[in-house]
């Protein structure tokens, strides 16, 4: 019997595994991605703390600034820019914070200077965010990260192409208006680069379809047995399923396994070894 009970254990394991739920993909928080293409997933999750970046893309400053001619623009990813130094000056920062905190109240300002002095727009909010691939035909390459504020007389936005660089962070010392009020810059950040995840969708379909396969045939061998011994060798009441002190046993045989099963494991991790009877 026992390179039967060997086989039955291992199908009962497999059946066990088999009922362990399974990762389901979708969701995502706030500056997050993921995008299947075919057996390939990419995740990218840019405010993740990583071992050089502590805080993801987000500036460790608070805020990441470009200044070109007279316009200088101050934006952060995925939340709300802080300012310990450097703070914008502007004439009104009625929608960002104000003349005295202000650009704290939004994720992106620009400031042009009309005559002198600085006049604010905020192009950007937190609450408006969205997080799209750079290139649908190549989901490594970075995301587009924009995000909008609407405006009493014009609607802005703000698009930061984040492109994956394992090496450094950069923002480009420059940046695109495009009409009205839609600036684009670009940043290169490890941040920016996806986990490259490979699902194997199909393997637990084969695995699922073999299970259910052999759980069939069991329950055929049974059937088929049972009406064999109750009709052909007159055996009757319970005594005609086949094989029955065997499956009586199981339980009691999984459950010695598992408990075996563990003692081996809490040894093994105290770094010691010793054979275990089942
Ligand atoms: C990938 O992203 C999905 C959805 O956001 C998430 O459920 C899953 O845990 C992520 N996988 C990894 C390995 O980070
Ligand atoms: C900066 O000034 C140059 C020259 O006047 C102009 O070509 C360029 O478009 C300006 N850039 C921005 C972002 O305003
Ligand atoms: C700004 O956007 C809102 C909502 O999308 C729209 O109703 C409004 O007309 C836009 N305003 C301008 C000035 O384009
Ligand atoms: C500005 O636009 C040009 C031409 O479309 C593009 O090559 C460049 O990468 C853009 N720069 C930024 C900072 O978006």
């Amino acid at each position: 019997m026992p390179a039967r009970d060997g086989v039955a254990l291992g199908l009962l394991v497999a059946s066990i595994l088999w009922l362990v739920p399974r990762p389901t993909h979708g969701g995502g928080g706030a500056c997050e991605l993921s995008v299947r293409h075919s057996d390939v997933l990419y995740n990218y999750s840019l405010a993740s703390p990583t071992d050089k970046f502590p805080h993801g893309v987000l500036s460790e400053d608070g805020f990441y600034k470009v200044t070109v001619n007279e316009t200088s623009l101050w934006f952060q990813l995925c939340d709300q820019m802080i300012f310990n130094h450097d703070p914008p000056r502007c004439y009104d920062c009625q929608d960002c914070g104000g003349p005295s905190r202000c650009g704290t109240m939004c994720n992106a300002l620009v400031a042009n200077s009309v005559g002198g002095y600085f006049v604010c727009t905020t192009i950007g909010r937190a609450s408006n965010l969205n997080v799209a691939l750079i290139d649908q035909n190549s989901p490594q390459k970075g995301v587009v990260v924009k995000t909008s504020s609407i405006g009493p007389k014009v609607n802005c936005s703000l698009s930061v192409s984040v492109f994956c660089d394992s090496n450094e962070a950069q923002v480009s010392d420059t940046f695109n208006i495009t009409g009205n009020c839609d600036y684009a810059v670009v940043l290169r950040h490890p941040s920016g680069c996806a986990k490259v995840i490979y699902v194997n969708g199909k393997g637990w379909g084969w695995f699922g379809t073999l299970m259910m396969i052999i759980l069939c045939l069991l329950v055929g061998y049974v059937l088929v047995g049972t009406i064999y011994r109750f009709f052909f060798l007159g055996i009757q009441g319970i005594e005609a399923i086949p094989n029955l002190e065997f499956w009586l046993s199981l339980p009691y045989k999984a459950s010695s396994m598992l408990r075996g099963l563990v003692r081996r494991f809490s040894r093994d991790s105290r770094g010691s070894y010793a054979p275990v009877n089942y």
